[in-house]
């Protein structure tokens, strides 16, 4: 008998990860020796602070090397608590928290909770890859909300408005963002609750990369901003970015108790906890002061402020001042090349690494990560103004 060997419908759906086609090149030349300067990379170029990894040598030597509660440990999910009340003025008690294996865990599982199939997610573009491909597993529909440069890649009221119908369940909300580095303010944040509040429309906030923003501007998390958004959102966070900890696997969510609910049943019968020994290093880390995440969060601001005092120079480049995350996200129009042209060629005869803007839903731009040193910054942005210089 022949072995059916078709997948399933739902995976058939989904798209390779499009970065990786530049990055595993990328790899391969430095592999190779070739002098690669890498503004693809989607995590903080700083190690894991040492009190954290002690935390975790701590939890193996102890043996703490076991099945945890599936949601996480009481010890963890009560800072969780602490951290969201302190930083967020959000209330989560600590049945109100799941911990997961990173933040795109997390975000998975409010989606697979909330969404029914034909179901639309709004999704404002451009967006982080995982978005729409997380909505297809969800057997929901995305449906981009289309940003300008001119309002810094933010969704006003009037793109939400329009875009919401019958269909319409969940917005999903990435600020800072990534790609682009917008931050959305407190003001803006409260009309585009009103409108989520208005329509019953739930909102994913993806707040991953609260403490990488600059300029003095502040963090708001839409939750905290009354008891009827409250009530619709699912707010996500992790410890990757901040404390540079994207191996560790630690992100976490807070929710209404019903929804958190259904996600502490779907992860009882997926993964169960995150690991018992990470779960050890994030204690750690969230009882720390806050001196890495500022001294990581400066850092980055010195590389942005380099990066776009250089761009300014660059006449067939446009940008937008990130406003946070690490991500400058640069239009190429003006080049007349497609984002993976551009990204392919700048790889082969420049060995500079670059994601193409089209796998963020925008073939007009392209991503350049400023989680690498700033002398590598100065190099690869010689290279890349040398090379724009020679094409006609
Ligand atoms: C916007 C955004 N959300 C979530 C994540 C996932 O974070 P984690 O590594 O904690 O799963 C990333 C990682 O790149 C991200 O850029």
């Amino acid at each position: 008998m022949l072995i059916d060997r078709r997948f399933a419908e739902r995976i058939k759906k989904i798209n390779p990860s499009s970065t990786l086609a530049i990055t595993s090149k990328a790899k391969k030349l430095k592999a190779e020796g070739k002098d690669v300067v890498n503004f693809a990379a989607g995590e903080p170029d700083f190690d894991t602070p040492d009190f954290i990894k002690e935390a975790a040598i701590q939890a193996i030597k102890e043996g703490f090397t076991k099945y945890t509660p599936t949601t996480g440990t009481p010890e963890l999910k009560k800072l969780i608590c602490e951290k969201f009340k302190k930083e967020n003025q959000l209330d989560y008690a600590p049945e109100q928290i799941v911990v997961s294996c990173g933040a795109k865990h997390s975000i998975f599982n409010a989606l697979f909770v909330l969404v029914d199939k034909d179901n639309e997610v709004l999704i404002p573009c451009p967006y982080w890859v995982s978005y729409p491909e997380m909505v297809k597993l969800c057997e929901g529909k995305a449906r981009f909300l289309k940003t300008s440069p001119e309002n810094c890649f933010k969704i006003t009221p009037q793109d939400l408005k329009r875009n919401i119908n019958e269909k319409t369940k969940i917005l999903i909300l990435n600020s800072p963002s990534n790609p682009s580095g917008a931050v959305y303010s407190r003001e803006e944040l409260e009309a585009l609750a009103s409108i989520c509040i208005k329509n019953k429309v739930f909102v994913i906030s993806d707040e991953i990369y609260e403490k990488i923003i600059f300029d003095g501007l502040k963090h708001a998390s839409i939750a905290s901003l009354g008891k009827d958004i409250y009530d619709l959102t699912v707010t996500i966070n992790g410890l990757s970015k901040a404390y540079s900890m994207t191996g560790w696997r630690i992100g976490y969510l807070g929710g209404p108790p019903d929804i958190v609910q259904a996600i502490s049943r779907l992860q009882d019968h997926s993964t169960s906890n995150p690991a018992s020994i990470s779960q050890k290093a994030a204690v750690a880390a969230l009882k720390s002061d806050s001196d890495f995440c500022k001294k990581s969060c400066q850092e980055f601001q010195r590389r942005r402020d380099y990066l776009v005092s250089r761009l300014k120079e660059f006449k067939k480049l446009n940008y937008v001042l990130p406003g946070g995350a690490f991500y400058i996200f640069c239009g190429i129009a003006k080049t007349g090349m497609d984002s993976f042209t551009l990204a392919s060629r700048l790889l082969d005869e420049e060995f500079v690494a670059l994601i193409p803007g089209n796998s963020f839903g925008r073939d007009d731009y392209v991503r350049i990560s400023f989680a690498t040193s700033l002398s590598q910054i100065e190099t690869g942005l010689d290279r890349i103004k040398q090379w724009l210089e020679k094409q006609v």
